[in-house]
């Protein structure tokens, strides 16, 4: 597994929304993660890792702020031309969160598919708990456990998915109760198929 470069996902943007089986894993994440933390007009939420937007153009309707944080330049355009449809505030922000600072508190972080694109998963959680107030919730996505099969090629893949119980003790040791982790939803594509969880929880 090789490192991230800057813009890993430069030749990928453009065509990025057009995969069916993407969509509907990023709308199962969605409704998940809204069934189970309470999202509300006057909250100010970041989407880590939010690419060209499929999952905080589904929880927009429901919050004030959507902080969309992501590395790729070109992912971040696309994410831009669809500014006018995404239904509350955004602010996009050009950032490697593993290396750099983010101003600010949030009330919520969610993500999805990214985690497993960073090394260091317990460096990453402890920020995502600075960045959140007593009671502020997480509600992270992403793959299951994997054979090495999910990604074509797998630079910039530092996790081939994760074991539930490791990513629970992750979270767990960087200070985050309430924990839960759930079937969110598994993506089908031609050579098998991906379970992926919905990791909750709250400082
Ligand atoms: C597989 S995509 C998922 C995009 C979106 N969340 C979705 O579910 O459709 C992973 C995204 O994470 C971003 N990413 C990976 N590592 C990152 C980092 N350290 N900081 C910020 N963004 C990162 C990539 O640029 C990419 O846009």
């Amino acid at each position: 597994m090789e490192a991230m470069s800057k813009d890993f996902f430069e030749g990928k943007a453009e065509e990025y929304d057009r995969e069916a089986a993407r969509k509907r894993n990023v709308s199962n994440i969605a409704r998940l993660m809204r069934a189970e933390a309470e999202y509300k007009k006057n909250m100010n939420i970041m989407d880590f890792g939010s690419g060209t937007g499929l999952l905080l153009s589904d929880i927009a309707p429901y919050v004030n702020k959507i902080t969309a944080v992501d590395i790729s330049k070109s992912m971040n355009e696309v994410l831009e031309s669809k500014r006018e449809n995404i239904a509350c505030e955004l602010e996009i922000v050009e950032n490697d969160l593993t290396k750099e600072d983010l101003d600010g508190q949030f009330d919520a972080v969610i993500s999805s598919m990214t985690v497993h694109h960073v090394k260091d998963v317990s460096q990453l959680f402890e920020k995502f708990y600075k960045l959140l107030p007593v009671n502020g919730t997480i509600a992270i996505a992403d793959l299951d456990t994997e054979d090495g099969s999910f990604h074509k090629e797998n630079t910039g893949v530092f996790h081939f998915g994760f074991d539930r119980d490791d990513i629970l003790e992750i979270a767990k040791n960087t200070g985050f109760r309430n924990l839960k982790v759930q079937s969110a939803s598994i993506i089908d594509k031609p050579y098998g198929k991906y379970p992926v969880f919905l990791l909750t929880g709250c400082k």
